[in-house]
């Protein structure tokens, strides 16, 4: 029985607040925070900040604060939900205070707090993991397949102050033979990039980003992929590390122009109707296995286009937004083949869960699903349990620095040792991380 939910502001990896709740039962407080992007596509469910409040130049979070103590506490108290068993009647309900389709009334930040602290508060009176009271919430089957981590190690676009349009360039180690193999690999790496930056830059080269990821004087992809083409090397793992892109492209598109110089100073000579000669360049001469957002979340006809024959994963974040209606709208018109879960695009945790499985939507369809942290994140490990519930085979969280995305790696790492210690089958995704949900 659900006593009292309290919201609070706190503070999230780029100084900005998210809501924090905090759900009081009669077995403990469960506490949840929610992360928030840098880049909110105009599809995502509404997060609610204060805006004409000069407090936190705008971005407090008092407003969905006070709709958890006046509209959703004393609503969810009063109707006796329980949290091991009602997971979809209290998202449902939810929905249904807020009443509005991108959750604008309450904020879709103070709907997921609430949502995720009582999936936590439901897996503790069931006296179970989070990642298998989601995994019976979203009836996916077992065995537990760990993702495989992908470390965004060279941040660019609105996440750094470098000159690289590219928002991140990532690794994956697919070679791996567990997850926590594969930590190893990933922090291998970071570790030698940093001295390769060092060597070709300088050492003042090595500030970070906001996902964790370096941010040296680059300005193209093919400098930040020849740059892992070197680490990956030095550490060894040549073959056994692949890479993929995100270059958040709705970020640097406009009036059907793609500008991917729009960090420089100067008039930008980068302007380009079609990017798709750069990326078939890119996939041509670099092992990538996955392009996400290539094309702005408007330009249909350009993933359409590029999906026609594209040879690796292609994911889409902005243009779907974690949304069933888009999802529905990029499989009709063949737009992607994966889809991106950012647990906050959308609001409560059931409706993802919809997406994925009940609704015969994403993993029907033979796309992939791949877990992503937010740019701006808090220490709370809520999407690792997610991850391995699902069986989506991939998370992203960041590079392996910075305490909010480790802490993710981490959580995983723990649930990993959990598995094998209970002697529970537990596979790494490894290359077959696109199709982990068949297992
Ligand atoms: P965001 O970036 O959290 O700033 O939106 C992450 C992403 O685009 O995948
Ligand atoms: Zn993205």
């Amino acid at each position: 029985m659900i006593r009292s939910i309290q919201g609070a502001q706190r503070l999230d990896s780029r100084g900005h607040p998210p809501v924090q709740v905090d759900l009081a039962t009669d077995r403990g407080t469960f506490r949840a925070i929610v992360p928030s992007g840098a880049f909110t596509g105009a599809k995502e469910a509404i997060e609610l900040r204060d805006g004409d409040s000069p407090a936190y130049g705008g971005k407090g979070v008092q407003k969905a604060v006070t709709n958890i103590r006046l509209v959703i506490s004393p609503a969810l108290v009063q109707s006796g939900l329980k949290v091991d068993t009602d997971q979809k009647m209290i998202d449902c309900l939810l929905k249904h205070l807020d009443g509005t389709e991108n959750k604008s009334k309450l904020g879709a930040n103070a709907i997921l707090g609430v949502s995720m602290a009582c999936a936590r508060a439901g897996a503790a009176h069931l006296g179970i993991p989070l990642y298998e009271f989601l995994r019976r919430e979203s009836g996916a089957k077992k065995p537990f397949v760990m993702p495989v981590p992908f470390f965004n190690i060279i941040n660019g676009g609105v996440h750094s102050g470098n000159k690289m349009g590219f928002q991140e360039t990532m690794i994956a180690p697919v070679g791996a033979s567990s997850f926590t193999q594969a930590i190893r690999m990933g922090c291998e790496v970071y570790q030698q990039l940093k001295k390769v930056i060092v060597e070709k830059f300088g050492p003042s080269a090595i500030g970070i980003g906001d996902e964790g990821g370096f941010a040296p004087p680059i300005s193209q992809p093919h400098e930040a992929l020849d740059l892992l083409v070197e680490a990956v090397s030095l550490a060894e793992y040549t073959g056994r590390v692949k890479f993929a892109l995100d270059p958040a492209s709705t970020e640097f598109y406009s009036d059907g122009i793609y500008d991917i110089g729009f960090k420089d100073d100067k008039p930008s000579l980068q302007k380009q109707k079609h990017l798709t000669d750069l990326y078939r360049s890119l996939l041509q001469n670099y092992p990538i296995v996955s392009l996400e957002d290539p094309f702005a979340e408007t330009d249909w006809a350009s993933w359409a286009e590029f999906n026609k024959e594209c040879p690796v994963e292609l994911v889409g974040d902005d243009l779907l937004a974690t949304n069933s209606e888009y999802v529905q709208k990029a499989n009709d018109t063949r737009a992607c083949n994966s889809m991106l879960l950012k647990i906050n695009q959308i609001g409560a945790i059931s409706e993802y869960l919809i997406i994925i499985h009940r609704a015969n939507l994403a993993y029907s369809f033979d796309w992939s699903v791949f877990v992503s942290h937010r740019s701006g994140e808090t220490t709370d490990d809520f999407i690792a349990d997610l991850a391995v519930a699902l069986r989506t085979g991939h998370l992203k969280s960041g590079a392996p620095c910075r305490g909010e995305r480790v802490a993710k790696y981490n959580r995983l790492m723990d649930i990993e040792a959990d598995l094998l210690g209970k002697g529970e089958e537990c596979l790494y995704a490894g290359p077959q991380f696109r199709v982990a949900s068949k297992y």
